[in-house]
């Protein structure tokens, strides 16, 4: 078969999950297996784990990055991580914005924005959540509400900064609930988002920024997702935890780029 992607992103969101024994056990035996594939592959662990597995993977195709951080270098904002901190321990990439982040610590688009503003100013890459509710999707609003979830998002950052952003369209409504949007409802969405992004920048010609779908993502219907044509990638939660899971996901992925699927 022929080739149909270049790349693909696979992702995992560990969220608020694994011990540092047992994160170190799952890259550990991870590392090995995913040596020479093809994709790019990310493990969105917690704080505590970051440091140690930076130190596992570092000759290895896997990147570890944050879930959050605050915009604010240091001081007294007590609970609270920087980009300074994380760049410290030799993080290089993290999560922005993510639902359960906007759902349960009031994260709002302009807070997202200085989050953004912050991580392209020290250098950190940043994978910028962006999703709308059922009750939004129900009543057509879900497009108008991810113009607006980008456009804050991105207000006054340079186009030259897209270079360090991903986005991640997470339709709320397929968040952990094992109901996956279908394939061409992500692909129209993570298509609608790269025009949203073309038009803030009066941009003509093709955007290298990658978009990502995530909401209950497995390895039974990663296959159909990956294959879109405007999706580069995936980010899972839940089916992430699992070692077979997530490494079935990403040699579906690498498979695809391969061109070795039926
Ligand atoms: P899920 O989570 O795969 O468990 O639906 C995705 C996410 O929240 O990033």
């Amino acid at each position: 078969m022929n080739k149909i992607k270049d790349n693909l992103i696979v992702a995992g969101n560990w969220k608020m999950n694994k011990t540092p024994l047992e994160s170190r056990l799952f890259i550990e035996n991870l590392i090995p297996k995913i040596n020479g594939l093809n994709c790019d592959i990310v493990i969105f662990g917690s704080y505590l784990i970051l440091e140690n597995a930076i130190n596992i993977s570092k000759n290895y195709n896997l990147k570890i990055g944050a879930q959050n951080f605050y915009f604010e270098a240091y001081g007294a904002y007590t609970g609270e991580i920087s980009a300074e901190m994380l760049i410290n321990i030799g993080v290089k990439t993290s999560l922005i914005g993510h639902s359960e982040r906007r759902k349960f610590f009031n994260e709002t688009n302009p807070s997202i924005n200085r989050k953004i503003k912050k991580a392209v100013s020290i250098g950190i890459n940043v994978t910028l959540c962006v999703g709308e509710s059922l009750e939004e999707r129900h009543s057509s609003k879900h497009k108008e509400i991810i113009k607006t979830q980008i456009s804050d998002a991105l207000s006054n950052i340079h186009y030259k900064s897209l270079s360090k952003i991903t986005v991640a369209y997470e339709p709320i409504w397929a968040i952990g609930t094992g109901e996956i949007a279908t394939p061409e409802q992500a692909n129209e969405m993570c298509f609608f988002i790269k025009e949203c992004i073309k038009n803030i920048y009066n941009l003509n010609e093709e955007l290298t920024i990658k978009v990502l779908y995530g909401g209950s993502i497995t390895s039974k219907n990663c296959k159909e997702i990956f294959l879109m044509p405007y999706i580069d990638g995936g980010l899972v939660g839940g089916a992430s935890l699992d070692y077979n899971e997530f490494y079935s996901i990403v040699k579906t992925a690498d498979d695809i780029i391969k061109g070795d699927v039926l």
